[in-house]
């Protein structure tokens, strides 16, 4: 198998790429509109085909590249079930794995961030990883005060789904915004402030109610076009128009 963690600078956004060697399909989970023609050339560059990309939510803070990858390399564009998105080829759903060739992507769901948030697990060998979209970030997870979020849910999405995973389950997130790349179940565990060392579910909440963050800068329009899988809404700024043309190349 191939596998590859990719960067978008912009939102500190992961997209992750495997690949089976033996059929030569591809999937990239959370790929960005910004880098969509940079990742389908990764992908291309192993000799394979994308076959499908995969949301693990409806972003806020960026817009996916899921459709304008739809045109580019005719992939399918996959994502939970849930979401109902008239756009969306494929329905996520627990309990039924993903296949892409040979590779097997096990669905959790882990709502919280969003209503409707699911996570990736993937057993290769005696690795296994998880790919904990906005659920459970290295030393944090993601916000639950838009979109449907909800830190109780958060909490017990974590604790039931994923805490609960083999303490050496890799856990690739879907961002880290300091160049963290990888962490541990155990490590999670033990140590995330929010959520490791046994916090309580009411101390998790009060964290959570406590953060005072601010408005998510692209939510008004990212939303609405990941509610599309990526076409860019009316209200997108003048910058991006050019990307928003799903169907350029260059
Ligand atoms: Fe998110």
């Amino acid at each position: 198998m191939i596998f590859r963690q990719l960067f978008e600078p912009e939102s500190s956004t992961y997209t992750y790429l495997l690949g089976d060697t033996d059929t030569g399909k591809a999937v990239l989970i959370d790929p960005a509109l910004e880098t969509a023609e940079r990742d389908l050339g990764i992908v291309q560059s192993f000799g394979l085909q994308l076959a499908y990309t995969l949301e693990t939510h409806v972003h806020a803070d960026h817009l996916t590249g899921a459709l304008k990858l739809k045109h580019l390399a005719g992939s399918q564009i996959a994502g939970p079930a849930l979401d109902r998105l008239p756009c969306t080829d494929v329905g996520i759903r627990e309990g039924t794995p993903f296949r892409v060739g040979g590779i097997s992507l096990h669905p959790l769901f882990t709502p919280g961030h969003t209503a409707t948030h699911h996570s990736y697990l993937l057993r290769e060998g005696d690795t296994q990883r998880v790919f904990s979209g906005d659920a459970l970030l290295i030393d944090g997870c993601g916000r639950t005060d838009f979109q449907s979020g909800d830190a109780v849910a958060l909490y017990r999405a974590i604790h039931d789904k994923l805490f609960t995973l083999p303490d050496e389950t890799l856990v690739y997130p879907g961002h880290d915004y300091t160049g963290r790349q990888v962490s541990t179940i155990g490590q999670e565990k033990s140590r995330n402030p929010r959520l490791g060392g046994g916090r309580s579910e009411a101390e998790f909440v009060e964290i959570m109610n406590g953060l005072e963050l601010s408005y998510p800068k692209k939510i008004d329009f990212a939303v609405p076009g990941n509610e599309r899988c990526g076409e860019c809404p009316p209200n997108v700024p003048q910058e991006l128009h050019k990307l928003c043309d799903v169907t350029r190349q260059g």
